[in-house]
């Protein structure tokens, strides 16, 4: 059998210290009760404490400054706070300072071990996950602690609190996917399906059967009824990938799926109840797209309830340093290497790169040295060619439009790996063009 979870309450009220350890205890607990934050502290360093449940106001100092000690020092602690009333505005605060859950006073026992439920299971996944205990809850592996990376940290948690729908935006290789797994998994959805659809990879016919299941005798060849991804994603996410690449027919059937919270199988008259959260994701504008008519704007509006937006690594240059070393590591450890270090001039180049493929172009670039290098100290000659040429060009003001832009484009489409379609989304441009100015 498991240790039972160590929960730690902290409330100036010896009542409802009293109600909370006889509720917890005889649901299995290991509980400990103090009444103030100093003592509560000093446990939190003295022992391992998986889940805090504190009352926001008391006397000396408030729940809202222990909250913020827990999630500077012990960032793998469940926290669930006490607020006086039933407020959005106390429940917002709750959740930015990093609360994973709040109660409202009065609260019944059915309602504090459904949290209290809710935030164990959050600990084990996580724990199973990483193998330790030491990732912060929301931002589950995306890793960044430059400012816009902490505000996403904490947007995903209270996205994570809702089923509404999320809307994942950003460039190629920022983290999309992450995104949607961290919210998927930090939600009370977590121990349902994760179910990831790629709608720009599903040829068009096979799209609605895939998506939604098709009943026996749908089409020739459907021998038997057929499950689609909605059904197994049943009490879970699916996660949208590439929403933009949609026709118009399909956008259509999305939004009825969403107004009604039914899917039809290909073939059926009758609708089936479904109860599938969704997250979707595009690097495309999809307000442009809505403007040219390319979008309908209804399933705008549905998917855009949440919006979650990746800035591009080049806009948080303070993360990169942190992302070479996991990706240096990681990739030493493959290997069975020691880790090799980055010599300054490599770290500043690493800087000042443009980076158009983002976070998945850093994390191939780090792979290849790793791989490759012999030392134990990777130096400016040893970068890939495109990246030192870039680099180097990019303070040369003695160049032409024209040529910058043939640089871009060879930049970008080195970052992908050649596949012209994504360097495409990536420039703004459509396939065509990029051939056009390719043959140029
Ligand atoms: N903040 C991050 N911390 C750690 N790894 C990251 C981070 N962001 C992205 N990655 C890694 O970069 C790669 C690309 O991430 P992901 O697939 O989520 O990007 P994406 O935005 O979905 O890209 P695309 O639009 O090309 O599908 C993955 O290997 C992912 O693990
Ligand atoms: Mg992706």
């Amino acid at each position: 059998m498991n240790k039972p979870e160590h929960v730690l309450v902290v409330d100036d009220s010896p009542d409802t210290l009293e109600v909370v350890r006889r509720n917890l205890t005889s649901a299995g607990y290991s509980v400990q009760t103090v009444s103030g934050v100093e003592e509560a502290i000093r446990t939190l360093n003295s022992a391992q404490v998986d889940l805090v449940i504190t009352d926001l106001r008391m006397p000396k100092i408030s729940g809202m400054d222990l909250i913020r000690h827990i999630r500077e020092n012990h960032a793998d602690t469940e926290v669930i706070m006490i607020t006086g009333y039933a407020s959005v505005p106390g429940a917002v605060t709750a959740m930015q300072t990093g609360a994973q859950e709040y109660l409202a006073k009065p609260f019944t026992d059915e309602e504090l071990l459904q949290a209290v439920q809710r935030s164990v299971q959050r600990l084990r996944l996580r724990r199973a996950a990483s193998g330790n205990g030491t990732v912060p809850s929301a931002a589950r592996g995306i890793l960044g602690e430059s400012a816009p990376m902490k505000a996403l940290g904490r947007d995903i948690g209270k996205a994570a609190q809702s089923s509404a729908t999320v809307l994942i935006l950003g460039e190629s290789g920022t983290g999309k996917e992450l995104v949607a797994r961290a919210v998927h998994y930090s939600s009370d959805r977590a121990s349902a399906p994760f179910i990831p659809v790629n709608c720009g990879g599903i040829p068009d016919g096979l799209l609605e059967s895939e998506l939604f299941g098709a009943r026996k005798g749908a089409f020739t060849g459907a021998h038997e009824s057929r499950p689609g991804f909605f059904q197994a994603a049943e009490g879970g996410s699916i996660f949208l990938d590439e929403i933009a690449e949609l026709t118009l027919a399909m956008q259509a059937v999305l939004l009825r799926v969403l107004q009604d919270k039914v899917v039809f199988m290909v073939g059926a008259r009758e609708p089936r109840k479904v109860d599938v959260r969704i997250l979707a994701a595009t690097n495309k504008r999809l307000e442009t797209m809505v403007e040219k008519g390319e979008f309908r704007e209804d399933l705008y509006y549905r998917i855009n309830v949440i919006p979650l937006c990746l800035p591009p690594l080049r806009e948080r240059t303070d993360d990169i340093p942190l992302l070479i070393r996991h990706f240096a590591n990681r990739f030493a450890k493959e290997q069975g290497k020691p880790t090799p270090e980055f010599d300054d001039r490599v770290l500043q180049m690493f800087q000042t790169y443009a980076w158009p493929g983002n976070v998945r172009e850093l994390e191939n670039v780090v792979q290849r040295l790793v791989l490759m290098t012999e030392s134990d100290v990777i130096t400016a000659p040893e970068l890939p060619e495109l990246m030192r040429f870039s680099v180097s060009q990019s303070g040369n003001v003695r160049r032409s439009l024209a040529q910058v832009e043939a640089e871009h484009i060879q930049t970008v489409l080195a970052s992908v790996a050649g596949n012209k379609t994504r360097a495409a989304a990536i420039l703004g441009i459509d396939r065509k063009t990029l051939q056009n100015r390719l043959k140029a």
